[in-house]
């Protein structure tokens, strides 16, 4: 009999529940399924997550390598605008959603599927982000949100996957829940559902603790095209090797914690983890380069402009025309960060040691209290009088006939 089912792309981690997933959405929707891993640094077990995929009935598993056009499309140009939410999170798994959905939807056309699947949980903000990305790039896809729509205990889907022969790895369960990309790891539940907790030990795994880092710093020089990375000590590498080798630095030195309370979209305070030592180095490094190349208007300006495009990628809206607004205004001022920063990786922080470039807007001559000092100081006295005469004016005109105002507390009081 000819199969008349519809087909289904499950996003599948290889992990147990979208193990349960893949099957279930057999059973209960009736779906073929065929499962899609995108790697994004974080490949799972590829031979037990095949084994598991198989064993759920999954028609076909695909595994695609996205980890350089994440770095290049997704998490760059994100590093280029200082994008950073709440001043914490550098948005790793944020930034990776959007392109699981493209990949996702690309599969669907590719295999004639109709619908396509995700096992984010129903009070995520991940859940969010994938949905609103696939509908904007394909509006027909059914969406099926497996873990929001068949809530199941752990123990539920142990039962599940024993009951239809898939295989349960008897590893010691991870007390958290964790995502994991190339630009960072994010951690969360378990004794880190209470904000007086301090995390402990083991919900780290990319950075030493403070007590283990070496003794000594290490140097790294961080070289930047118009914004983007693309050398290390000199030697231009690919982006991915780039991002792997300032990881694993800065994991040694214990760069890159983070510990958040954060504000997530569906409107729920969260304690979230992360780990980011590469994230965390290269915005350090991008910005020291920055702040030698762009003019003080452009860094004020353009530090507005990273909320806001944090915010829209926190919150799902990456393919938005006010995203693509956004990152014009962005690239633009990229134009002359060109150059290089000497990156000090030392006990838990990156801290800027030296930064250089062809572009700098400093001035050695004008900055200078030594000899070859450039600088016109007569000039200075003109620019005081008029930057000054509205305050002289208004001071004179209204603030000293107040005496009992407390910024005039200098001045003599009448009794
Ligand atoms: N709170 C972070 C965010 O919303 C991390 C989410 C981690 N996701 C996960 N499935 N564990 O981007």
């Amino acid at each position: 009999m000819p199969d008349t089912r519809e087909t289904i792309v499950l996003a599948y981690s290889g992990g147990l529940d979208t193990s349960v997933a893949t099957k279930w959405l057999q059973e209960e929707r009736g779906y073929e399924v065929v499962c899609l891993t995108v790697d994004l640094g974080n490949l799972p077990d590829l031979d037990a997550a095949r084994e598991r995929a198989t064993a759920a009935g999954a028609k076909a598993l695909d595994v695609v390598d996205a980890k350089d056009t994440f770095l290049q499309f997704f998490a760059f140009p994100a590093l280029a605008a200082n994008a950073v939410y709440e001043e914490g999170y550098p948005l790793a798994t944020a930034l990776g959603r959007p392109l699981i959905a493209k990949l996702l939807v690309d599969k669907a056309r590719e295999v004639g599927a109709t619908a396509v699947a995700h096992g984010c949980t129903g009070k995520g903000n991940d859940q969010v982000r994938l949905d609103v990305a696939i509908h904007a790039l394909a509006p027909d896809l059914t969406i099926v949100g497996t873990t929001r729509e068949n809530l199941m205990t752990r123990e539920d889907a142990i039962a599940y996957a024993s009951k239809h022969g898939i295989p349960v790895r008897a590893t010691v369960e991870s007390p958290y829940s964790t995502d994991e990309n190339i630009w960072g790891r994010a951690v969360e539940c378990g004794i880190l559902e209470d904000p007086w907790v301090e995390p402990p030990a083991d919900a780290f795994e990319w950075t030493r603790s403070l007590d283990e880092t070496p003794a000594d710093p290490d140097y790294l020089v961080i070289s930047f095209d118009h914004g983007i990375p693309v050398a290390l000590d000199g030697d231009t590498i690919p982006a991915v090797d780039l991002v792997n080798r300032v990881q694993e630095l800065a994991g040694r030195h214990g760069i890159g914690r983070i510990d958040q309370i954060e504000n997530r979209l569906v409107g729920i305070k969260s304690r979230e983890i992360y780990e980011a030592p590469a994230a965390v180095t290269l915005l350090a490094a991008h910005r020291a380069l920055e702040s030698l190349t762009l003019s003080k208007q452009q860094l004020r300006f353009k530090a507005r402009v990273a909320q806001e495009y944090a915010d829209l990628i926190y919150n799902g809206l990456w393919f938005s025309a006010h995203h693509q607004d956004l990152a014009s205004y962005v690239q633009s001022t990229q134009r002359h960060v060109t150059g290089d920063v000497r990156m000090k990786l030392w006990r838990g922080t990156a801290v800027a040691a030296g930064q250089r470039s062809d572009f700098s807007l400093y001035s050695h001559a004008l900055a200078t209290y030594g000899s070859g000092d450039q600088f016109d100081q007569s000039a200075a006295q003109g620019f005081i009088k008029l930057w000054g005469l509205p305050v002289e004016v208004q001071a004179q005109a209204q603030l000293l006939r107040d005496p009992s105002d407390p910024l005039f507390l200098a001045r003599p009081q009448e009794q």
